[in-house]
């Protein structure tokens, strides 16, 4: 479920997208299947210049529905609105490590529980020792880079998926509607460790 309003956008778009593509399946399943009920009567008909014109341009106006909504979500996701708090994140082989540069300076690594400590209410592979504490209700930025190879920081409650790549400095931003744990996980292929690296943010 989304906990930020830029994953919302995020769903609306999915379904939005999902409605024309099961429109466009129903419509060419149909064509297809009414064509096993040809009789080919039509010996002389060799060609019909309005009907090819309608089923060029037509797709292509259909696509546009889907392309400006796809382009304004994209601007979406990169604006920056004013954030209270910048946390950065690290990618490590293979933990993420967090820095709040404007916040008292805090710095700490956090590491993915291993099965065999986990607690009774623990998710496995999913929760780590040292979780990022943020404000529900706050923008804050995020600057994600690398130290080894290229990882991701993704978030998928929040709508955040950002590569930390080893020598760049990647931005972006969200904001937390409600208080709660979210789950996150790298998504990048980043070596034998690459699913024994979580992200838990405490809202
Ligand atoms: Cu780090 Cu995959």
């Amino acid at each position: 479920d989304s906990a930020s309003p830029l994953m919302e956008q995020l769903i609306f778009f999915h379904d939005h997208a999902l409605l024309i593509l099961v429109m466009i399946t129903v419509l060419v399943g149909y064509l297809m299947f009414m064509l096993f009920f040809n009789n080919y009567v039509n010996r002389f008909l060799l060609h019909g210049q309005l009907i090819e014109m309608i089923w060029t341009i037509l797709p292509a106006i259909i696509l546009l529905f889907i392309a400006f909504p796809s382009l304004r979500l994209l601007y979406l996701l990169d604006e920056i609105n004013e954030p209270s708090v910048t946390l950065k994140s690290i990618g490590h082989q293979w933990y993420w490590s967090y820095e709040y540069s404007d916040f008292n300076n805090i710095e700490f690594d956090s590491y993915m529980i291993p099965t065999n400590e986990l607690t009774t209410d623990g998710f496995r592979l999913l929760d780590v020792d040292n979780r990022i504490v943020l404000p529900m209700n706050s923008q804050i930025r995020i600057l994600v880079t690398a130290a080894d190879v290229i990882h991701s920081w993704t978030i998928p409650a929040l709508g955040v998926k950002v590569d930390g790549t080893p020598g760049r400095l990647n931005q972006t931003n969200f904001f937390i509607n409600r208080p709660g744990l979210f789950y996150g996980q790298c998504s990048e292929i980043c070596g034998a460790n690459h699913s024994f690296m979580p992200i838990v943010i405490e809202s």
